[in-house]
């Protein structure tokens, strides 16, 4: 199977700081965001990804390349466990990349892949959004797939102040946290919400998709929404998986990730615990 990541968004919700820089190679804690998203898709056993790039988005391509110069140099002056993360990140994975002329919405960008991905089933994973989990979320959604076949999305429950920001679905529930999809809304009002089950950045989609973004008028803000041709599909699943998930474009999200991210690692938690009780006295 292949994955794709798109990547070629504006990134408005988090200016400047995506002014001259992809939100996507924002760092969360000590990694670039989209490096995560790499990471998710291999440990989920795929190897084959294409990246939609665009815009102002040439760095995320060399994050992902060789770099002779800075290998020498690192080499050079012993520092060798500085030199094998450099050399692991441009060895991941076999990396595609395509560009989406115009921003035209997250449907018109997974539209680009079609070339590349054929008429197989393939993975989506958002370039801006990160999830933090036991077994990862892409492989969940794959063992989903594997048993009912038709795209799957992956869902997280919402409170009620994020409805209106996410694509939101109407099912039928089939088993523990598994949903048949019988309509998505695309950020809908409060009260016309079916829902608190939002879609979250991480589908299996079969190659239909194509034909249905082609079908499709443009939706909610002008954009062509991938929502909105998941909806023309016959069987489309929904569920909600085990662990986190951070929407980096959203800068309280960014920085919550960071936090929950540097936790992970025994020898900063006690530095970032002591400092956050700090700052708790503090305020
Ligand atoms: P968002 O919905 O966050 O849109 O994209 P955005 O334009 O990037 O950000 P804001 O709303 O202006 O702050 C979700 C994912 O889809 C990609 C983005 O790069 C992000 O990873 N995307 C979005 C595209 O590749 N192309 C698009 O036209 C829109």
């Amino acid at each position: 199977m292949k994955a794709v990541i798109p990547a070629a968004g504006l990134g408005t919700r988090f200016l400047p700081a995506t002014k001259a820089q992809p939100k996507e190679m924002l760092p969360v804690f000590n990694k670039p965001t989209i490096q995560y998203v790499v990471e998710e898709v291999v440990n989920s056993g795929i190897d084959d990804i294409l990246i939609i790039t665009g815009k102002g988005k040439r760095t995320i391509e060399d994050h992902f390349d060789k770099s002779f110069e800075l290998e020498y140099r690192l080499e050079k002056k012993g520092k060798t466990e500085y030199l094998k993360e450099v050399q692991s990140i441009s060895n991941m994975a076999d990396i595609c990349y395509v560009r989406q002329k115009k921003q035209n919405g997250l449907g018109d960008a997974i539209s680009c892949a079609e070339k590349h991905v054929g008429d197989e089933p393939f993975a989506v994973l958002l370039g801006d959004t990160i999830t933090y989990s036991k077994t990862p979320c892409t492989k969940q959604l794959l063992d989903v797939y594997e048993k009912y076949g038709g795209s799957t999305i992956a869902i997280e429950r919402l409170p009620q102040e994020k409805i209106e920001r996410y694509g939101i679905v109407d099912g039928t529930l089939m088993e523990d946290n598994i949903y048949k999809v019988d309509n998505l809304v695309e950020k809908p009002k409060l009260e016309d919400a079916p829902s608190n089950l939002g879609i979250t950045g991480r589908y299996i989609l079969t190659p239909d998709i194509f034909d249905k973004l082609k079908e499709i008028d443009a939706g909610v803000g002008g954009e062509i929404q991938l929502t909105d041709a998941i909806n023309e599909q016959d069987n489309v699943y929904a569920t909600t998986f085990e662990g986190t998930i951070y929407d980096i474009g959203n800068t309280m999200e960014w920085l919550k990730s960071s936090i929950d991210m540097a936790l992970t690692y025994d020898d900063v938690r006690p530095e970032i615990i002591e400092h956050m009780k700090n700052k708790i006295n503090e305020y």
